[in-house]
């Protein structure tokens, strides 16, 4: 692996991913709303101005899209149906699935093409329909499980027309970060990952993906979670 881009490298686990990814001897292109050239999510156009910007360096041989958001400025994660918002749900989806779709539709052509190439997005496993026991959260839950289902519908076309493209979504675990700061309080301290072992970790799950995987998320162990 020669190149890599991370979005949302100013982040607590995307700045640990660049981090690993150059301490392997790749190059890394680290992109976020304060980089040069800048990227928000939020703002369709630069996505697409970031992607042309960084064109000439292609082709890159693995796109990590470590954002996401689960609470800040008028979003909080819901305990109850009385608590939903319009405004904070449609945030939570632009942030966490629209914006990385449109991210995937502009990145995906610098990926390396004949060669193996991964894209990979940071998503939870609170996005599993088929793990919900718990409920809450519904606006991150179905935001994240909107993304997995972007990244399988995508895979499906990727497999056709770009054979050596791997798309996944990671879960990372719980990780030590300002996005998980304020629901630790429960966290057994040895299930609460530091950025720096939750990149390790990711990483290793990256180096071990194959075609066959596309389409689906891996948590840290590189276990497979249930759509
Ligand atoms: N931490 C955990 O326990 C945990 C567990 C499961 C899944 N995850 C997932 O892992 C990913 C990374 O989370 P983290 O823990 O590293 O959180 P974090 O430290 O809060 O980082 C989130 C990143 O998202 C970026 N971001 C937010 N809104 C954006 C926007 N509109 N445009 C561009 N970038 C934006 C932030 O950019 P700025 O630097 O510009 O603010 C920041 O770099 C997320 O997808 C999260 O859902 C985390």
């Amino acid at each position: 692996m020669t190149k890599a881009i991370v979005i949302g490298a100013g982040g607590g686990i995307g700045s640990a991913l660049a981090a690993a990814i150059e301490a392997r001897g790749t190059e890394v292109l680290r992109l976020s709303r304060h980089s040069d050239p800048p990227l928000d999510l939020e703002d369709d156009a630069s996505i697409e101005a970031a992607a042309a910007a960084v064109a000439d360096r292609a082709p890159f041989d693995l796109i990590l899209i470590a954002t996401g958001l689960l609470h800040g400025a008028g979003v909080s994660p819901e305990k109850s149906v009385s608590q939903i918002n319009g405004a904070a749900f449609d945030r939570l989806f632009r942030v966490n699935a629209t914006g990385p779709a449109l991210v995937m539709r502009h990145f995906l052509p610098l990926l390396a093409r004949d060669r193996r190439g991964v894209i990979a997005a940071l998503s939870a496993r609170v996005g599993s329909i088929g793990d919900n026991r718990l409920g809450g959260w519904v606006g991150y839950r179905s935001a994240k499980a909107a993304l997995n289902q972007i990244v399988r519908t995508l895979a499906i076309e990727l497999a056709r027309t770009h054979p050596h493209t791997i798309l996944v979504g990671l879960h990372p675990g719980t990780v030590d970060t300002g996005l998980s700061a304020p629901f630790q309080r429960n966290v057994a301290p040895d299930k609460l990952f530091s950025p720096q072992l939750a990149a390790t970790r990711l990483l290793n799950v990256i180096d071990e993906l194959v075609s066959a995987d596309s389409g689906g998320c891996f948590d840290f162990a590189g276990e497979r979670i249930a759509p």
